[in-house]
C-alpha cells in the first residue's frame, strides 16, 4: 500500500485484510446493489458509464477487460463497441453471481466471460487487452498502485484504460449539498435497503480518503501510463480518468 494513503476498510476494528472485508461487504449487499445504485445515484451512474463508452469508441478496442465488474453493467455496455471479447473480473462471488443471473436473463452469457479474481494479480498474459475499464472499483483496492500496474501489464502498448471514480465536488453551493447527501442521507438510506450497517458509511469515508484529480493522474503515471487525462462529471462528484499504456 502507498504509505501516504490511509487504509479505509469497510468494517474498521474487525479482523481481515481490506481485500477480505471488501469482498465480504460486496457479497453482503450484492442482491440489492443494482437497486441501491439506481436509487442513490438518481440514475446518473448510467450516464457516467455511457461516457466511458464514448471515450473508448474511437479506439475500437477488440479485447476489453472490465476490472471490478461487480454486477456487470459496464461490461454489458462495452458490448456496444462490438469487441471480439469482453471479460469481467471481480473479487466478490456474490456480485459475480448477480452479474451471471443478469447476463442469463439478457441472453449475454456467451458474450461476456466472468472471472473471480483479484485486480492486484490479474490472471492474464501481458500485452493482451486493447482496453481496460474500472467503474467505482479502484477506491476499493488494497494496494492501488499494484492494481494499476497490473492493468498496465495486461494492456497492449498504446492500449487505453478508463477509470470512473467518485470525487469531491468543488462547485460552490453544490459541494455542501452533495456532502450533506453523501455523509448523512446516503448512509441512512443505504443501511435501510442493504441491511449492511457499514457499507454506505464506508462509501463516503473511502471517497474522502481517496486521491483524486492531479494526484490520481500522478499515480497512473507512476504505474506505467501516459497521456493521462481527467474529466470531471456532474459538478465533479465523479471523475473519468483515461490514459494509455506507455
Ligand atoms: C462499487 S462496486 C462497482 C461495480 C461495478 N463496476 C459498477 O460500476 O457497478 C466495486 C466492485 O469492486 C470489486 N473489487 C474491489 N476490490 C477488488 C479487487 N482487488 N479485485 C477485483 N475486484 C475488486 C468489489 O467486489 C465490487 O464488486
Amino acid at each position: 500500500m502507498n504509505p501516504s494513503l490511509p487504509s479505509i476498510t469497510p468494517y474498521p476494528g474487525q479482523s481481515g485484510t481490506k481485500k477480505e472485508q471488501v469482498s465480504d461487504m460486496f457479497d453482503a449487499i450484492s442482491e440489492r446493489y443494482d437497486l441501491l445504485n439506481r436509487v442513490l445515484s438518481l440514475g446518473i451512474d448510467i450516464q457516467w458509464r455511457k461516457r466511458v463508452l464514448k471515450r473508448l469508441r474511437p479506439y475500437a478496442p477488440q479485447r476489453i477487460l472490465d476490472v471490478a465488474t461487480g454486477t456487470g453493467d459496464l461490461a454489458i455496455g462495452l458490448l456496444q463497441l462490438n469487441p471480439k471479447e469482453v471479460v469481467g473480473l471481480d473479487l466478490s462471488p456474490g456480485m459475480l453471481a448477480q452479474a451471471g443471473h443478469k447476463f442469463k436473463r439478457k441472453g449475454l452469457t456467451a458474450r461476456i466471460q466472468l472471472i473471480e479474481g483479484d485486480s492486484e494479480e490479474l490472471p492474464f498474459a501481458q500485452d493482451y487487452f486493447d482496453a481496460v475499464t474500472v467503474a467505482f472499483g479502484v477506491r476499493n483496492f488494497e494496494h492501488l498502485e499494484q492494481g494499476l500496474s497490473e492493468m498496465a501489464r495486461v494492456l497492449k502498448k498504446g492500449g487505453v484504460v478508463a477509470i470512473l471514480e467518485f470525487s469531491r465536488s468543488r462547485v460552490p453551493l453544490v459541494a455542501p449539498i452533495f456532502q450533506l447527501y453523501f455523509q448523512y442521507i446516503l448512509p441512512t438510506l443505504g443501511r435501510w435497503v442493504s441491511r449492511d450497517a457499514s457499507a454506505y458509511t464506508y462509501l463516503p469515508a473511502s471517497v474522502a480518503a481517496f486521491p483524486e484529480g492531479e494526484e490520481f493522474l500522478r499515480i497512473l503515471q507512476k504505474s506505467g501510463f501516459c497521456e493521462t487525462r481527467q474529466e470531471r462529471l456532474t459538478f465533479g462528484i465523479c471523475t473519468l480518468y483515461t490514459a494509455r499504456k506507455q
